[in-house]
């Protein structure tokens, strides 16, 4: 049974502050989005991705995906993403859905990955594949997090909560589900997706909206989210294999 994914290259990097779109930013001679394309392409039975990218910049992310991909490999379509990632990702599942006309009843495994999880190993987007392959209808990296989280009152700082340390878990991607459930969890979420403050901040929020079991892996220490400039210093350093 193939997979598909749709890789979310689509945000500008604010917080990176590099005067270009987050993915297009190179560490050691490869943008991030080649990095990602790469590990995603090589995942087992991934037949098409779809990359988000900036409306302005669809040229230079096509040149990228044809940097990456060998003549005659058209497992790869770039399509503009939308006002949020949440937006985006739908924007992808749509493009995959008349591309290779999905049934909306369909099982197959669709894989929803961050470019800016550029360094993220395809051997856990295999192994997240593969539980949906199984049976399961959603399945996440989770890392343990080392600080104490509590629930604040963002108005007065008054702490509302604070939830046992060891059931909780720092969430990445890629996140895998049976297309059925994320395509429905999308539609019925789509108003959500206008804007980046009523936007989900992942998927799973969606399809745990819906009621399905979402299961927790353990994730891995390489699908860190390069965020602000020191993060690239980070990947430069582990891809010239001088340590994290
Ligand atoms: N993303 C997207 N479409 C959007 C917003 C984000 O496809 N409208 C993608 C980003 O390209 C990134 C991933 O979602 O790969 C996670 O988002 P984030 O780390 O927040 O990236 P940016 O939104 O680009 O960064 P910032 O929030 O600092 O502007
Ligand atoms: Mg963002």
């Amino acid at each position: 049974m193939p997979a598909v994914a749709v890789l979310t290259a689509a945000g500008s990097g604010l917080r990176l502050d590099a005067n270009k779109p987050k993915a297009l930013v190179e560490v050691g001679g490869q943008t991030l989005l080649e990095l990602a394309l790469e590990r995603v392409l090589a995942a087992n039975a991934v037949e098409a991705v779809v990359v988000t990218c900036t409306a302005d910049d669809m040229h230079s992310f096509q040149r990228v995906v044809d940097s990456v991909i060998t003549p005659g490999d058209d497992r790869v379509r770039v399509v503009p993403g939308g006002k949020s990632r949440q937006g985006s990702v739908l924007a992808g599942l749509e493009e995959l859905e008349r591309w290779l006309a999905i049934p909306t009843s369909s099982d197959i495994p669709v894989v929803v990955h961050d470019a800016a999880r550029s360094l993220t190993p395809t051997e856990l987007i295999d192994e997240l594949i593969d539980l949906i392959r199984k049976g399961v209808p959603g399945a996440l990296p989770g890392l343990p997090v080392v600080d104490t989280i509590k629930i604040v009152d963002p108005d007065t700082g008054v702490v509302t909560t604070t939830p046992r340390r060891d059931e909780l878990r720092s969430i990445q991607t890629p996140q895998a589900f049976q297309w059925s459930v994320l395509r429905r969890a999308h539609q019925e979420h789509r108003a959500l997706a206008e804007s980046e403050t009523t936007a989900a901040t992942d998927d799973s929020i969606l399809v745990e909206n819906l009621g399905y079991p979402v299961t927790v892996i353990e994730g891995s220490p390489l699908a860190f989210k390069v965020t602000v400039p020191e993060d690239l210093e980070r990947t430069h350093a582990i891809l010239v294999g001088t340590g994290h």
